[in-house]
């Protein structure tokens, strides 16, 4: 009887250890790193691939956190091999993407690259439909880290099982890689890919201005604050290893200082996945500073995962959004989007300052939290006193109260 025991026991063991699931524990904290669709598109190629994983390193990216290069769509050559392989651009990629893969990994950086759970990709390269297990395997042999997969030409499939399947490849190939869903938050992720993937598009693509809609006929691409709008509600959805993402980052390609410094904070405070999307062979300095921010970075990647929530719309024509930290921390975003700059007088004990979700109250009544700037490195006093500050159109005051 008891032999029988142990045997059933040991085989639900090896049931469960064979069932596909996703990698775990590969995205504790926000996945950090660039990817090469919003400067490059479909000019991408191998030189510039390792000019990147370069510029990572020798700027300093990397040492602030930056670690996977990824490599979106337009790689592919426009037809399989005649085993039914995906091949590489011999013209864009002539020594092969596991050379790509080893020159990113020999910089202590990790390889992420992109496709499609549809037939064909939104530029209309070879999609993984029906290849999903086959295209697995040949990632593993490439040294892949992260798959960042679309969802374009997905005709009638349902997205669920559609990932499900990829996720359940990259289970069976073998290697832990960040599944990235790349969905636009058509069907609700949020609401059935945590278990599936690590993180998954909430919007539509983001475009290099601060609010705007361009139209390109069957779907849009929105601005910095269209994008941080269009999902309310859905922030209990995130944390440690699946994340809500608002897309790859449009710092550095066009908008203001101040407004490029409100999206880093604002994607810090939304806990996003910090991709970094412009040009990093040749940043500007201020640029640089922006992405390299390591107390914003701090925020983005708080080990709590806790999403940020709007506390309020209207502080004197400001917005306020809070987030709760490890430690007892907080980080607060006071966000001036209007075109006017706008003064607060902010009462921390006129405030209650509690999160539902989370279960944390800020108490300021009893507390005593110092007050970090974390763009001027500021020491700002205490929450004893009211916080006065002038802030600048379309930038914040991002602030992190430390607890004594
Ligand atoms: C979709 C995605 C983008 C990018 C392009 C590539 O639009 O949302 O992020 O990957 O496809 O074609």
């Amino acid at each position: 009887m008891k032999r029988w025991l142990i045997v059933i026991s040991c085989i639900s063991v090896l049931c469960q250890a064979l069932e596909a699931q996703k990698f775990a524990g590969l995205a504790l904290t926000p996945p950090m790193g660039w990817n090469s669709w919003n400067t490059f598109a479909c000019h991408v190629d191998e030189a510039l691939l390792r000019q990147v994983a370069d510029a990572m390193v020798s700027s300093g990216m990397k040492d602030a956190g930056y670690q996977y290069v990824v490599l979106d769509d337009c790689w592919e050559a426009l037809e399989r091999d005649n085993a039914g392989n995906l091949v590489a651009d011999p013209q864009k990629f002539p020594s092969g993407m596991k050379a790509l893969g080893d020159y990113i990994h020999s910089k202590g950086l990790k390889f992420g690259i992109h496709n499609c759970a549809g037939t064909k990709t939104c530029a209309g390269y070879p999609g993984g439909r029906g290849h999903e297990y086959q295209d697995a395997l040949l990632y593993a042999s490439w040294g892949v880290d992260f798959l960042k997969y679309d969802w374009c030409s997905h005709g009638t499939a349902n997205s669920e099982e559609t990932y499900k399947t990829m996720r359940d490849a990259i289970h069976a190939a073998g290697r832990p890689m960040v599944y990235s869903i790349c969905e636009w938050g058509d069907t609700k992720p949020w609401e059935w890919a945590k278990d599936v993937g690590h993180l998954w598009r909430i919007t539509g693509d983001i475009t290099d201005c601060f609010e705007c809609e361009i139209n390109h006929g069957s779907w849009s691409s929105w601005g910095i604050i269209n994008t941080i709008e269009m999902r309310k509600g859905i922030r209990q959805y995130a944390g440690p290893d699946h994340w809500n993402d608002p897309d790859m980052m449009e710092i550095g390609r066009g908008m203001t200082l101040n407004e490029d410094r409100a999206h880093f904070s604002l994607w810090a405070m939304v806990a996003a996945p910090l991709m970094a999307g412009n040009d990093l062979r040749n940043i500007k300095k201020e640029i640089h500073e922006i992405l390299t921010n390591k107390d914003v970075i701090a925020v983005d990647q708080d080990s709590l995962g806790i999403q940020a929530l709007k506390y309020s719309d209207h502080e004197n024509g400001v917005e306020v959004w809070i987030k709760p930290l490890n430690n007892e921390d907080w980080a607060i975003c006071f966000f001036n989007k209007s075109d006017q700059k706008h003064t607060i007088d902010f009462d921390w004990s006129e405030k209650n300052i509690s999160d539902d979700f989370s279960k944390k109250t800020l108490n300021t009544k009893d507390g005593n939290y110092s007050i970090k700037d974390l763009w001027t490195k500021k020491n700002l006093g205490t929450t004893k006193k009211n916080l006065t500050a002038e802030i600048p159109s379309h930038d914040v005051l991002m602030v992190r109260l430390i607890k004594h």
